[in-house]
């Protein structure tokens, strides 16, 4: 395994060969499967040995992953921790291994920030802001009541947190925008249809007129549910959803999502690049936040040859 020293990072890998041991959190989604593809590759073209465990949305096999990676006496261990909490213990054993830490996508709720070098990934409440101001914006000549119905992703987790507090904080001045409805649906296709079909189940007069979805593979879901209660995805529900990914740019296309959020899974190069400089002896920004946009169907069309995911 490679120590830290003052080799230029470009040739840390080359040199010696460096182990990365990867806890991802699962594959329950189009935009994870996206960024276990870009680790791996970026792994592979950084010529970095991946040591990578999927814990199935489990944090108990999280812990026993990266006890696994701390037995291999890697170089670095990077987490995408499925849930904030109960993180401290197990940061602490790798901290006493003497291996540093990359926490990557969601984040940790730790008291001491030491546990980690840095944590890259996206911006969950600004992605939040902007689905509110597309619901916002989208609404602006409504003075009725506007129920909307959000389909949570994985309770406790990052993104379902601060997606939710975004989104409350810019309608909070709207007093016709209210969440009528709310559930989690742990960011599946599968959840985002069973959730929107109870919600569908209620009487007629409280059905929402926007869907907030946390992410594409539940909007996707809650489509099919949608069309199968007889109403018009995209017309009689307003969708905006997050992640962007090339299914959602089609729904788009198709006119039954309104607006996606983007989040960037593909955090393998920073990653790759992030481990060679913390070999390197480089000290690195504790926070490093992906830039992202925001897609309307107008731009759908002209965008969708672009999507990588
Ligand atoms: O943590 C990122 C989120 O997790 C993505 O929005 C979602 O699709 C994934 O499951």
């Amino acid at each position: 395994a490679a120590k830290p020293g003052l080799l230029p990072s470009a040739d840390i890998a080359a040199v010696q060969q460096v182990v990365l041991g990867f806890s991802q959190l699962g594959s329950e989604s189009t935009w994870r499967e996206a960024n276990t593809a870009s680790i791996r590759e970026a792994a592979g073209e950084a010529g970095i040995t991946l040591l990578l465990k999927n814990a199935e949305q489990d944090q108990q096999q999280q812990f026993d992953a990266i006890r696994s990676f701390i037995r291999s006496n890697v170089d670095v261990i990077a987490i995408a921790p499925v849930v904030q909490t109960g993180w401290e213990p197990i940061l602490l054993e790798i901290k006493q291994a003497g291996i540093p830490v990359i926490i990557l996508d969601r984040s940790v709720n730790v008291q001491d920030s030491s546990l980690y070098v840095t944590f890259i990934g996206s911006d969950f409440y600004e992605e939040g802001v902007k689905a509110a101001k597309y619901v916002v914006d989208k609404m602006r000549h409504h003075s009725e009541v506007i129920r909307i119905a959000e389909l949570q992703g994985t309770v406790g987790s990052t993104p379902s947190i601060d997606r939710g507090r975004g989104f409350r904080k810019l309608i909070g001045d709207k007093p016709n925008l209210r969440i009528t409805m709310t559930a989690p649906a742990d960011f599946t296709r599968s959840g985002g249809h069973a959730v929107m079909k109870t919600f569908l189940q209620q009487p007629k007069e409280q059905w929402p007129r926007v869907l907030y979805s946390h992410n594409d593979d539940m909007a996707i879901g809650a489509v099919e549910a949608i069309k199968e209660a007889g109403l018009v995805p995209g017309e009689d529900i307003i969708i905006v959803s997050v992640d962007g990914t090339r299914r959602a740019f089609e729904q788009m296309v198709a006119g039954s999502i309104n607006a996606v959020v983007e989040c960037n899974p593909l955090l393998g190069p920073l990653l790759m690049q992030a481990v060679k400089e913390i070999l390197a002896g480089r000290t690195l920004p504790k926070r490093m936040v992906t830039p992202e946009d925001i897609y309307t169907q107008e731009l759908a069309a002209m965008e969708i040859d672009n999507r990588k995911y």
